[in-house]
């Protein structure tokens, strides 16, 4: 949660860092504020709400200057506020700090520091890094927060700057993601790519327990013992214009569309219907190991855990190997048992949510083995896990997963048919058929996309219902929690998922009128069985919206409204069923008028337990 920003070099300052802001405004939407050194006088600016308010302010009351730091926040300690809004001062005003993470012990630094005479003004945790190098400060920077550091507990991203020691941005990782780019002449600090790509595609990645200081001359790294370090640059392929909307009136939607894109590019070179063999270079699992694998584990939170509910039923399925589903938050806390042939798969987006991060940590510290599915390069479970299946989604901007949850589908279905495969489980080319399956969903969805309309509409005549139920079975249990969690993250309408068969042990009270269930039905095994549930709606007055298959005329009797895709491979049509729910999610959240983009309460990445 929370995105820091930092910038030294020619360009106008506040363009930058508002900009860059903006790009990371999914981290949380709280407050927002800057601080340049202008001509040796520090100046902030800070507001509640979001950036534009920001730029708003300082419109203005214009900032100037060649270096800064820059912050959007998600209140975690101190309700949203300005005051309590980044950047943080010292005492005398002349050092300021962004921060991401929490300080876990910050009521006992901060009470040491009050009694050594610090003056606080606010109520968050982040203040007492300012007053902490304040403390420790001589005559350089980097030297005041390695001491500083030493003393933080808990988890951190900051970037700090000082009128005392001009010119100089210096930054400390112990947890949270900071990325630094170099460009020609000018530097950057950020939580994430998406502000940096636009100026240059060289970064490096700060590793945990390290620090970096940028000044005009170049960037130097230390870890914070004070030793220095030589890092790596990487060159990032991602094409800037990936991080705007294109057109689209919403990230979201566009994110949307962008599946087949993201699908193809995630399959790219990894299936070779020549060879009949699939290639996952990072995975970094032996051929031995893989085949020995007894039990796997998946451990994720919201809706990469649904992506590894589905990978259950495609392991299980394809390689009969029994796997266990969890979710992060509860995994770390719970009398977990590691087997000595267990696989344990992560699955993050963004690959910095702190809870999967803790049970990745607790998993290798007890020497099990560890494959992190994850979108963004470079991230902190990528270089932790001991191999990686990259999802190829590109920057994913909409606080809501859409494009990520099926490019983490088609990572989960490859891993599957790549462990099927070690293991000998096909017949002769059948695997093939597989592969053929696979190449057809993009465009499957392309297909669904059309329709987009007609969900519309469909939207248009719902969306003042208070409450939906959505039911599926097998396979499409976890896409009905998926359809369920969209519409309440994008429209603040009450929603449940459920799998259908428990329908009876307690949702089924609920049904009438006023509640219409969404009944995931294509024609697989349980295809019957949800025709059943579907009538139990019914007799109760309940309203059904269908999404089944196009040569369905079955069902069509059956329910009020339908939704249909394209056949497909039992087994796939997770990858299409989604899809028109997250098209209904994103056009009921449009007609309430709520901001889809930017959900009230919620935050990209939750990188803070
Ligand atoms: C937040 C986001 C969700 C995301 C979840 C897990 O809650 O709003 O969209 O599914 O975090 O994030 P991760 O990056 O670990 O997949």
């Amino acid at each position: 949660m929370c995105g820091i920003i930092g910038y030294l070099g020619p360009k106008k300052i506040s363009s930058i860092l508002i900009e860059g802001l903006k790009k990371l405004e999914y981290r949380g939407y709280d407050s927002a504020g800057l601080a340049v050194v202008n001509k040796g006088k520090l100046e902030i600016r800070r507001v509640k709400g979001k950036i534009s308010n920001l730029e708003e302010i300082i419109r203005m009351s214009p900032i100037d200057g060649n270096y800064g730091i820059g912050h959007t926040r998600w209140a975690t300690h101190g309700r949203p506020s300005e005051e309590n809004a980044h950047p943080h001062r010292d005492c005398s005003e002349t050092i300021v700090v962004v921060h991401n993470g929490i300080i876990e012990n910050y009521l006992d630094l901060k009470k040491e520091l009050l009694e050594k005479g610090h003056i606080f003004r606010t109520e968050t945790d982040t203040e007492v890094i300012a007053h902490l190098i304040e403390e420790n400060f001589e005559k350089n920077l980097e030297i005041a927060v390695q001491k500083a550091v030493k003393k933080l507990g808990g988890v951190f991203a900051f970037a700090v700057i000082s009128s005392k020691d001009p010119e100089k941005i210096v930054t400390a990782k112990k947890g949270p993601p900071a990325i630094i780019g170099l460009g020609s002449d000018e530097y950057f600090v950020s939580s994430d790519l998406a502000p940096i790509l636009g100026h240059t595609k060289d970064v490096i990645f700060l590793d945990d327990e390290e620090i970096a200081v940028i000044d005009k001359n170049g960037v130097q790294f230390m870890n914070f013992q004070g030793k220095t370090l030589s890092k790596k640059i990487d060159t990032i392929t991602w094409d800037p214009i990936m991080v705007e909307k294109g057109g689209f009136k919403h990230f979201m939607l566009k994110e949307i569309f962008e599946q087949p894109r993201a699908l193809r590019e995630t399959l790219m070179g990894r299936i070779s219907l020549d060879t009949g063999k699939i290639y996952l270079d990072e995975i970094n699992l032996s051929p031995d190991f893989l085949r020995k694998i007894s039990r796997i584990n998946i451990i994720a939170c919201g809706t990469s855990y649904h992506a590894g509910l589905v990978g259950k039923y495609f392991l299980e399925n394809l390689t009969h190997i029994p796997v266990e589903v969890d979710y992060s938050s509860e995994y770390r806390y719970r009398d977990f048992i590691l087997e000595k042939n267990q696989l344990n798969i992560i699955i993050s987006q963004s690959g910095e949510t702190a809870d999967t991060l803790a049970a990745l940590r607790i998993i290798k510290k007890n020497k099990g083995k560890t494959l992190s599915i994850c979108n963004m390069k470079g991230s902190t479970a990528t270089r932790e896990a001991d191999g990686v299946i990259y999802t190829h989604a590109g920057p994913e901007i909409g606080v809501a997963s859409t494009k990520t949850f099926t490019t983490q589908l088609m990572a989960l279905m490859l891993f599957s048919l790549y462990l099927a495969q070690v293991k000998n489980r096909f017949k002769k080319n059948e695997i093939l058929t597989y592969f053929q399956e696979l190449q057809r969903i993009p465009h499957k969805i392309e297909s669904i996309l059309y329709q987009s309309s007609k969900i519309e509409n469909l939207a248009q005549k719902y969306f003042h219902y208070t409450d939906f139920l959505y039911l599926g079975r097998w396979v499409n249990f976890p896409i009905a929690l998926e359809g369920a969690l969209k519409l309440k993250e994008i429209s603040y309408i009450h929603a449940e998922g459920y799998p259908a068969g428990e329908m009876k042990h307690g949702p089924i009270a609920l049904i009438e009128e006023k509640m219409p269930t969404v009944a995931i039905a294509p024609k697989d095994r349980v295809y019957e069985k949800m025709l059943s549930n579907i009538s139990e709606v019914k007799t109760r007055n309940g309203i059904v919206l269908a999404v089944a298959w196009e040569e369905d005329k079955e069902i069509r009797e059956k329910v009020d409204e339908i939704i249909y895709i394209p056949s497909s491979h039992p087994l796939f049509t997770p990858f299409l069923t989604v899809i028109p729910l997250q098209l209904f999610a994103y056009y009921i959240g449009l007609k309430r008028g709520a901001d889809v983009d930017q959900p009230r309460n919620l935050a990209k990445s939750v990188t803070v337990e």
